[in-house]
């Protein structure tokens, strides 16, 4: 690697190629819930930029160095090679069961990501962008992160919590710290560069009111044998964090797809081609390492940034924190094998903005499947196939011509791929706003066939017969076209249910011949009167999704959260004495209308906000409400609060009262406001 290898700025950002990434996985530990999501949600993006005929280039894998790995090695009495050998085939095996179409699978102990980390170093090296320094600091070990005085809380991580030791010692560092000015600039002049918008808010408030420090890169070989040897010094092995991040840059050296055999035009595909990546999706806890270290590295080196990382939420379980000790980690393979790996894929992107933090349960995921799956897409299957098999012998011709449009059919044609912002909720990964346009389709079907009543049409009017369920087909192959990203194998099944040949090969056909940027360049499949140039035989096959009976009650572990019934609806708890209170009782609590004032984070925490709220009288309200409110939104509304709680200190800071706020099972979260102007200070009664 010379200095000169930098990549050719002309080349970034082909619209003909998308190239997207996981986070690699540590492989200390086995995969959940969290790991599963982020690798969907890639695999979502890739399925869908594959159907519209772009070269594709899906990147996950793992991490495979640092303290953690060789530590659970050690507990396993395996080296670490060995200990990584074992774990990575858990990750691959689940990416199998979940469908993950990746092209590749990088592996941080890859000869080749090796040699890529070094060469790189030695160009920082060389170019004056590292530096050798005697460093003191604590440092957390579970985190592998060195931090300022400043930073501790009450003496421990910030981060984890966990205690952190004093070390002194010479280290190699990233001389990151004069870089602050650009990315903060490069941050504003490219908006969509950190998604959501509250994140890179966050990212920006983070560079402005610190003061970026050097980014220590190197471990003492005597503390930390297992890592990336230092090119230019043998004591020295690499920071795991500058190994892992640089794997999106070297897969793209010796992991990305070459060959021209899947490309639909002559791009050129030399390696070089690929960088930079179209998104990097991470969730919300290594972002800064993504934004800040991986942008800065990026730009010490003069190769172009990513088009976009996009910070996911976390999920949590019946309302907790995912946690080994309160055993309630979610084990994806778990899911699959209950519920199937298309119902599982879909829930995570239907229940939860992409963006947000939410809330698992299996009651939901249940719930999900029986209504949206079972009831509305595969009832709306299994009716037309009937119907088409018993009135027409399965046979779908489009009409020559149409008796009449009717609403539905004009509903269905406009609310095409280039209606409701299609492209953009795409490329800003609105997944559950595009699932909401693709359910109000079924839903509109169900509600054509209950309205046109084929079953009279029959004897009525064979000819407006043929035509609904023309309409209906459509409707129906449109859905799987837009579900395939989702739901890869009931897309298919209901293509083939269809009388439909195969939805990935019939795409790739009618891909344009000119490919152009932007709406417009959906193939032929993705319209509304595309007909494949063979005979339909609509043939009604298995249900797609059998209604899930909850055979054996699902008992929550906690009281109060009520239990499963047969039909897998959730039923409440049944209400005791004990848990009743007087009307007295309730006349103790005082709550008042307040206005607020102002609003700012509270220092060191992503969750609460402190609030100067006027309720007739000022006073200070610190709420837990930091992850869906951002305090600029706060300021100037109105909300409830509890105004005679005993004053209580949350993170140091002084509170008095409580604001009412409300969480749904989704964990979706809404202050209580009002329905009408009223004075602050008003009393609730
Ligand atoms: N190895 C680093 C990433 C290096 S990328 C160059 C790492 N690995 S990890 O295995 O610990 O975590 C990977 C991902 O899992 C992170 O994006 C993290 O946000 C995600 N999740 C872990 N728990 C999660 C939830 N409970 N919910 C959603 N995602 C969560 O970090």
């Amino acid at each position: 690697m010379t200095r000169n290898e930098s990549i050719d700025m002309e080349q970034k950002h082909s619209p003909e190629k998308f190239y997207v990434t996981t986070p690699i996985y540590y492989v200390n530990d086995v995969p959940h819930i969290g790991h599963a999501y982020t690798t969907v949600a890639a695999d979502v993006l890739a399925r869908y930029n594959r159907l519209t005929g772009k070269k594709v280039f899906f990147l996950t894998g793992t991490d495979e160095h640092g303290q953690k790995v060789e530590k659970a090695a050690k507990d396993k009495g395996l080296t670490p090679q060995e200990h990584a050998d074992i774990m990575v085939g858990n990750f691959k095996s689940l990416w199998e069961k979940l469908n993950i179409s990746n092209d590749a699978f990088i592996r941080t102990t890859d000869a080749e990501h090796i040699k890529t980390v070094q060469g790189l170093i030695q160009v920082l090296r060389d170019k004056g962008e590292i530096e050798k320094r005697q460093y003191a600091g604590w440092y957390c070990t579970p985190d592998e992160r060195f931090w300022t005085e400043k930073d501790l809380v009450e003496g421990n991580c910030p981060d984890c919590g966990r205690p952190v030791e004093q070390i002194q010692e010479e280290n190699y560092f990233f001389l990151m710290s004069k870089y602050q000015k650009r990315l903060i600039k490069y941050i504003e002049d490219n908006p969509s560069y950190i998604l959501p918008d509250t994140r890179r808010n966050e990212v920006l408030g983070f560079l402005k009111n610190n003061t970026l420090g050097d980014l220590c890169i190197s471990r003492p070989k005597s503390r930390l044998s297992w890592g990336i040897p230092f090119p230019f010094d043998e004591n020295f092995v690499t920071y795991v964090w500058f190994d892992a991040l640089v794997n999106y840059y070297s897969a793209t050296k010796y992991l990305a797809p070459c060959s021209s055999e899947s490309s639909r035009n002559d791009l050129p595909l030399a390696p070089e081609n690929w960088w930079p990546a179209d998104h990097h999706l991470v969730g919300k806890d290594i972002l800064t390492t993504h934004a800040v270290y991986w942008s800065t590295m990026l730009m010490a080196l003069d190769f172009p940034l990513p088009k976009n990382i996009f910070a996911h939420g976390w999920w949590t379980v019946d309302g907790k924190k995912m946690s080994k000790s309160i055993g309630n980690v979610v084990d994806p393979n778990e899911m699959i094998e209950k519920y199937g790996a298309d119902a599982f894929r879909c829930f995570l992107f239907r229940e939860v903005p992409f963006g947000l933090d939410g809330n698992f349960s299996e009651e939901a995921l249940i719930n999900r499947t029986n209504t949206d799956l079972a009831n509305d897409l595969g009832n709306l299957l299994s009716r037309f196939s009937t119907m088409a098999e018993k009135y027409l012998n399965g046979e779908i011709k489009k009409p020559e011509s149409f008796d009449r449009i009717d609403d539905f059919t004009r509903q269905c044609m406009a609310a095409g791929f280039e209606a409701h912002n299609y492209e953009r909720n795409w490329a800003s990964l609105r997944f559950n706003v595009i699932l909401d346009h693709i359910w109000e389709r079924i839903r509109a079907a169900n509600n054509y066939i209950a309205q046109t009543e084929p079953w009279k049409l029959a004897k009525s009017n064979p000819g407006y017969l043929m035509e609904v369920l023309f309409n209906l087909w459509n409707a129906l192959r449109l859905t799987a076209v837009s579900l395939c990203p989702f739901m890869p194998d009931t897309a298919e099944k209901m293509w083939k249910q269809l009388g439909l040949r195969s939805l990935i090969e019939e795409t790739k056909q009618s891909l344009p011949k000119i490919p152009v940027e932007g709406p417009g360049n959906y193939p032929g499949i993705f319209t509304w009167d595309w007909m494949p140039g063979y005979e339909i035989k609509v043939s009604k096959g298995e249900q797609l999704f059998p209604r899930i009976e909850v055979k054996k009650e699902i008992t929550k572990e906690k009281e109060g959260k009520g239990t499963m019934t047969e039909s897998g609806q959730a039923s409440t708890e049944q209400k005791t004495e004990e848990n009743l209170i007087s009307i007295e009782d309730f006349a103790k609590v005082q709550l008042k209308i307040g206005k607020v004032l102002h609003a700012e984070r509270v220092e060191k925490s992503n969750k609460l906000i402190k609030l100067q709220v006027d309720t007739g009288e000022k006073r200070q309200v610190v709420a837990g409400i930091g992850k869906a409110y951002t305090p600029e939104e706060l300021t100037g509304k109105s909300i409830v609060v509890v105004t005679n709680l005993k004053p209580a200190r949350l993170m140091g800071v002084e509170s008095q009262g409580m604001l009412l706020a409300a969480t749904d099972s989704n964990g979706v979260l809404s202050i209580l406001a009002p329905e009408k102007d009223v004075k602050e200070g008003a009393v609730i009664k």
